[in-house]
């Protein structure tokens, strides 16, 4: 066998891996998992903890032409590097560049040295800095409009109800109830659509609490149907400083339409996932924890038509609806730095929360 190309030696010191924007796996010569850094904790979607020992393989499903070249560096002793290659890890597409270095440990023996890059991160970056912008100038647009509606709405209902004062005939105060009441309905429209103007009271709060609380609503709610409803919690996941009920709210919205469009499915199916990921940016702010939420259906998916535009107010695919329960739900993640993304296909649609734990840095993008 040829030697090794690298000495382990070599390795940067864990601290600084630990504070690295790349990926990095040591797999040892059965390719099973020595060590992760965050970064890879992040982008593969495990923890070095649940990953220490596994095969590299239960880590990247589906990706055998990736395993297999691991294995043939780790043989050769020759280092390779791939490029675009598309990983599916931690629920999303992500593409990456890879760099494979073969090592020789004293105690170990052969081992691989795996870098990854995420080059899906800039493109994600801009994507949502496009959203939270998309997300702003919708909410100054709504509370311009909202102002605009509630003053004379306001002017309306008085005169309504003066006029209502001085009916005496019981016919005739049936059009100006039917003008209070849908001045009524008006006004709670557009409350709805700007959202409280209160500040949040935020306290610590424990996310598996707020989602549990969801939990017991939604089963309450479809108590008929045939739903099942799975959860995987992180029991390590630390405490926020959140308004709970607000999170509630937001979380809600995203189960209830889950819901709605599998009704009637027989294997109808909401997996609650959580994890921590570790030095993950949201927009342009790079934050050492953050807590991410999946919500993931087996139902319908989105349609195509309705994706680009899902989060903005007004935007309903489902008969009855208002199309408000998104936006709301993103607006209120906004509230706490946080930010919703999806990703939809026929039988699978995921809805991701990503939430902020721990101190934050801008970073330039
Ligand atoms: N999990 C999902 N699977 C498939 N389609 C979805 C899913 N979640 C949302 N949608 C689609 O997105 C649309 C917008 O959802 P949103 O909650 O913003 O409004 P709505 O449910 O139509 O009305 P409202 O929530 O205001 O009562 C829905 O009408 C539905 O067509
Ligand atoms: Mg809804």
């Amino acid at each position: 066998m040829k030697s090794l190309p690298l000495e382990l030696t070599n390795l940067p010191a864990p601290t600084l891996l630990e504070h690295l924007s790349v990926a990095v796996l040591w797999l040892d010569e059965h390719l099973d998992v020595i060590y992760l850094n965050p970064a890879a904790e992040g982008l593969l979607g495990t923890s070095l903890r649940q990953a220490h020992g596994e095969p590299v393989r239960s880590l990247l499903v589906g990706e055998s032409m990736l395993t297999e070249q691991m294995q043939l560096s780790l043989d050769s002793g020759h280092p390779c590097t791939l490029r675009e290659i598309s990983l599916h890890a931690a629920g999303r597409e992500v593409v990456i560049d890879c760099a494979i270095s073969p090592l020789r440990d004293p105690a170990l023996g052969r081992c691989l040295l795996v870098e990854m890059m995420d080059i899906d991160r800039h493109l994600r970056i801009a994507r949502e800095e496009h959203l939270l912008a998309q997300q702003q100038a919708t909410r100054s647009l709504l509370r311009g409009l909202a102002h605009e509606i509630k003053n004379p709405l306001g002017g309306l209902r008085g005169a309504a109800q003066l006029l209502d004062a001085e009916l005496s005939s019981p016919e005739q105060r049936e059009y100006t109830e039917v003008i209070l009441r849908e001045a009524d309905r008006l006004r709670d429209l557009v409350d709805r659509m700007i959202g409280s103007h209160a500040l949040p009271k935020k306290t610590m709060v424990n996310i598996h609490e707020v989602l549990e609380h969801v939990r017991r609503l939604v089963i309450m709610d479809s108590k008929a149907s045939a739903l099942r409803l799975v959860t995987h919690y992180d029991p390590s996941i630390p405490e926020l400083y959140a308004a709970a009920d607000l999170l509630i709210q937001a979380v809600l919205n995203i189960v209830r339409n889950a819901v709605q469009v599998m009704e009637g499915q027989d294997d109808a199916q909401i997996v609650l996932h959580t994890r921590v990921m570790r030095q993950f940016t949201i927009g342009n702010v790079r934050h050492r924890l953050v807590a991410r939420i999946d919500i993931e259906d087996n139902g319908p998916g989105i349609p195509q038509e309705l994706q680009d535009t899902l989060f903005l107010p007004m935007v309903s695919g489902r008969k009855g609806g208002i199309g408000l329960g998104l936006s709301i739900s993103q607006s209120l993640i906004a509230q706490h730095g946080g930010l919703i993304e999806f990703t939809s296909q026929p039988g699978k649609t995921v809805f991701t929360l990503l939430l902020p734990l721990a101190t934050s840095t801008e970073i330039s993008a």
